[in-house]
């Protein structure tokens, strides 16, 4: 994406201020971006916190009103290596479909000869209208790209036809078509992986649970399984999970669960990642039926351990197979994470540091360091998008020729 001359076209869509956030990405991956609006998009977002985020002034009408200039669409069309329309609404797309060229967006469509993008965003009759539906057929089979959302298979519920795709997902579209597909350099490879957090049960309507949101085993995975990797996706609940012909989803809820789904396929992997953030204990017995607070007065409930998942299958881990874990310390952090790699017969660490702004739960990035048993060596990342960690720990696997 560095460098690449992207023109970044915005409707008037509530969907508008999920721009931003792509603005933001395309921004720090070195592209360079040109906002352009419509006139009803200014509704939705403003202006200036586009062209805080890009740098150059967002372009919107054909003359300058103050200085008098033109805004030359052809010049923006020729510049273009793409041209991204996010939202694009019913009625951009029913323009750009029929050459009404009443903006400068659509006139820029038409004058551009760089590739361009749609995420379409309306709500879910317009979207089923067949005009919408015409509009979208006419478009790709002049070679436009549509850009709809992926669905998790959690997650599903949540995404309705015509739902905007988000900024991370848009974004991807935009860096494989420029950067192409990744090498399959994993091809044949197995790999198991925990991913995001446990909820332990209390009662029927309550649990004991931690932050993680499973966004980095989800980015890990997802990587994996670009390089030609199989993985299975052993998560607890999230709110959305890896998609991927490749990535084999098996949701559990409890630490016991997420072991014994583990265990069933302990002969079956070449390397395990033990991403999920695993409740240490579970209540001893969990109530059948709701505590209720008159009943009880005082509370305490009997915590028993559960399961150490990477330590119970580093146990019974062949010669073969490699194992990679995680570890959040808060203090002592390398003689804790030495210490927890043989105990756990790990080949390899990724400490997360919570003692770094931005890092840890929650969050889109992180920052990482990576510790491996074969060398002794440690790796230190700078904070990066959780995407470019993962391929970054990908990348030190590949090195260390676990894979
Ligand atoms: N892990 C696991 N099962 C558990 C606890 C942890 O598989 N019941 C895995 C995590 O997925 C991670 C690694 O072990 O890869 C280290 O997790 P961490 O919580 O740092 O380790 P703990 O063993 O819980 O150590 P601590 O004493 O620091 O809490």
């Amino acid at each position: 994406m560095k460098g690449k001359k992207i023109v970044l076209g915005i409707t008037g869509s509530i969907a508008a201020y999920k721009s931003a956030v792509l603005a933001r990405l395309l921004v720090k991956a070195g592209a360079e971006v040109q906002v352009v609006m419509t006139p009803a998009a200014k509704e939705f977002i403003a202006p200036l916190t586009l062209s805080t985020l890009t740098g150059p002034a967002v372009l919107s009408e054909f003359f300058e009103e103050r200085s008098g200039s033109w805004n030359s669409h052809v010049d923006l069309g020729v510049w273009a290596d793409a041209m991204v329309i996010a939202p694009a609404t019913a009625s951009t797309l029913g323009k750009m479909a029929n050459g009404i060229a009443d903006n400068l967006l659509v006139t820029t469509y038409l004058s551009c000869r760089a590739p361009v993008f749609v995420a379409p965003a309306m709500d879910l009759d317009m979207f089923a209208h067949p005009s919408t539906k015409r509009s979208l057929e006419t478009l790709a089979s002049w070679g436009v790209h549509i850009i709809e959302p992926k669905e998790g298979e959690l997650a599903s519920h949540l995404v309705g036809k015509g739902r905007m795709a988000e900024p991370e997902e848009i974004f991807q579209t935009l860096e494989k078509y420029f950067d192409g597909p990744a090498k399959k350099t994993l091809e044949g490879l197995s790999v198991l992986m925990t991913s995001g957090p446990t909820y332990e049960k209390i009662d029927p309507v309550r649990f004991i649970g931690n932050y993680s949101s499973g966004k980095m085993g989800k980015a890990i995975a997802e990587e994996l399984a670009e390089r030609g990797a199989k993985v299975t996706f052993v998560s607890g609940p999230v709110e959305s999970l890896p998609k991927s012909d490749n990535i084999h989803v098996v949701s559990v809820e409890s630490a016991e669960e997420m072991y014994r789904a583990c265990l069933s396929v302990r002969d079956e992997y070449d390397v395990a990642v033990f991403c999920a953030a695993v409740a240490d204990y579970r209540v001893a017995t969990p109530n059948d039926h709701k505590i209720k607070r008159e009943q009880v007065g005082a509370l305490s409930l009997d915590l028993i351990p559960n399961p150490d998942i990477s330590a119970e299958l580093g146990k019974l881990k062949s010669a073969k197979q490699w194992h990679i874990g995680f570890a959040l310390e808060t203090n002592a952090e390398s003689e804790a994470v030495i210490d927890k790699m043989s105990r756990k017969h790990l080949d390899m660490i990724v400490l997360n540091s919570l003692q770094n702004e931005g890092a840890g739960f929650k969050v889109d990035t992180n920052k990482v360091t990576i510790f491996d048993a074969l060398n002794g060596g440690t790796v230190d990342l700078p904070l990066m998008s959780k995407r470019n960690v993962a391929k970054a720990i990908v990348d030190r696997m590949e090195e260390l020729r676990f894979i």
